[in-house]
């Protein structure tokens, strides 16, 4: 995708090839920023401390991360010991355990001196196929979304979090088919809720308009009402983990906007690629919810009258908090699922007639 009119993908080898530069998401929308990692403890950090967010490209750097890691060190001890590091940063989105698995298993058979070359070129093929992997997303979704539109021809999408191409390498999982709705012309225009408390709408906000695609920011709380009022044709969001039955862990506030496109009538897509599917994990309750740091609520980020990125306090330290960042909306709310193959019913049965390779656990 492009920013300020440039081709940009969020994440890309430094040009020395001594580092990782990613765009850093904590200072979007005030500040465009981009972040040098150096090392598996910078990637890990920068993961954590959600710089870099979002299921697919958390799968990505942490691919990188192990690069970084083999370059200083690259025998066994080293190579167990980034695996560990980056797989305990997050625990929700699977794809940071797939794509960690998947550079593991490629560098273990080679000896020490290969591997710090392997995982480059690994993790570059990562990359490289979550971008194709949501272009298809993006052609099997689109039709869907075109046959909910009103009989005005205009697509009034919502959407949750930010599963666009930030949250990706590019082009996204949920906002890619809304990029080539725009593209070819459709009248969409996207819902965007603000998803209180780490604001990734903002994010969304963002990244539409960077394309030029028209939309409005809502509060968390308005979904319901539009929802039930009738504007809305379509809900889509991404996803962080899709157990093998269907139910989707995502971002918290995703389950709220599914049983409200429920009640409504609206249909409510999941969109997600295969390094997203966890088909050892039975059922939504299996799926490990993130509980994150009481300050994510506590304190409220903006950016002051000059322009100064700031934060205020908006809770007193002695007030209770939780803070999950992931809710689980059962496969029964969801309309279909859509990967890179193409769309299924949100079931054991619909995700096997997708990926008829997997085996049952
Ligand atoms: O906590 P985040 O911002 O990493 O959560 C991101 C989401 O929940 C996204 O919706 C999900 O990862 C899908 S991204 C294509």
């Amino acid at each position: 995708m492009k920013v300020n009119g440039m081709p940009t993908r969020t994440i890309r080898p430094a040009t020395d090839g001594l580092a990782v530069d990613v765009i850093d998401q904590t200072a979007l929308p005030y500040r465009y920023r981009w972040l040098r990692l150096a090392s598996v403890e910078d990637a890990a950090q920068a993961i954590r401390s959600m710089q870099v967010r979002g299921a697919p490209l958390i799968g990505v750097t942490a691919a990188y991360g192990v690069a970084l890691a083999m370059m200083r060190q690259a025998d066994d001890a080293a190579l167990l010991a980034a695996v560990e590091t980056l797989a305990a940063t997050r625990p929700t989105a699977v794809n940071l355990r797939w794509a960690l698995a998947r550079v593991q298993t490629c560098l273990t058979p080679l000896p020490a001196s290969a591997r710090a070359e392997a995982a480059w070129r690994e993790a570059a093929r990562i990359a490289d196929e979550d971008v194709d992997q949501c272009r298809r997303i993006s052609q099997h979704a689109l039709p869907l979304l075109r046959s909910c539109s009103g009989a005005n021809g205009r697509l009034e999408i919502m959407t949750h979090c930010n599963a666009g191409w930030l949250a990706t390498v590019d082009y996204g999982t949920a906002l890619a088919p809304v990029y080539a709705a725009f593209d070819e012309g459709l009248a969409v225009h996207v819902w965007v809720s603000e998803t209180r408390p780490r604001n990734q709408g903002l994010l969304t906000a963002w990244e539409l308009a960077q394309h030029g695609v028209p939309h409005t920011v809502i509060a968390d709380n308005a979904a319901g009402a539009l929802l039930a009022g009738g504007g809305i044709d379509a809900v889509i969001v991404g996803a962080d983990r899709i157990a093998a039955n269907g139910d989707v862990a995502n971002k918290i506030g995703t389950y709220l906007k599914a049983l409200a496109a429920r009640a409504a009538g609206v249909p409510f897509f999941v969109a997600a690629p295969r390094s997203t599917i966890d088909f050892c994990c039975p059922d939504g309750a299996a799926i490990p919810i993130e509980e994150r740091a009481a300050d994510e609520l506590r304190l409220v980020h903006g950016c002051d009258a000059a322009g100064v990125a700031s934060q205020l306090r908006q809770l007193p330290l002695a007030e209770a908090v939780a803070n999950p960042g992931f809710d689980v909306t059962p496969a029964g709310l969801i309309t279909a699922l859509i990967s890179e193959r193409g769309s299924c019913p949100a079931s054991r049965e619909g995700l096997r007639a997708l990926y008829p390779e997997e085996r049952d656990e």
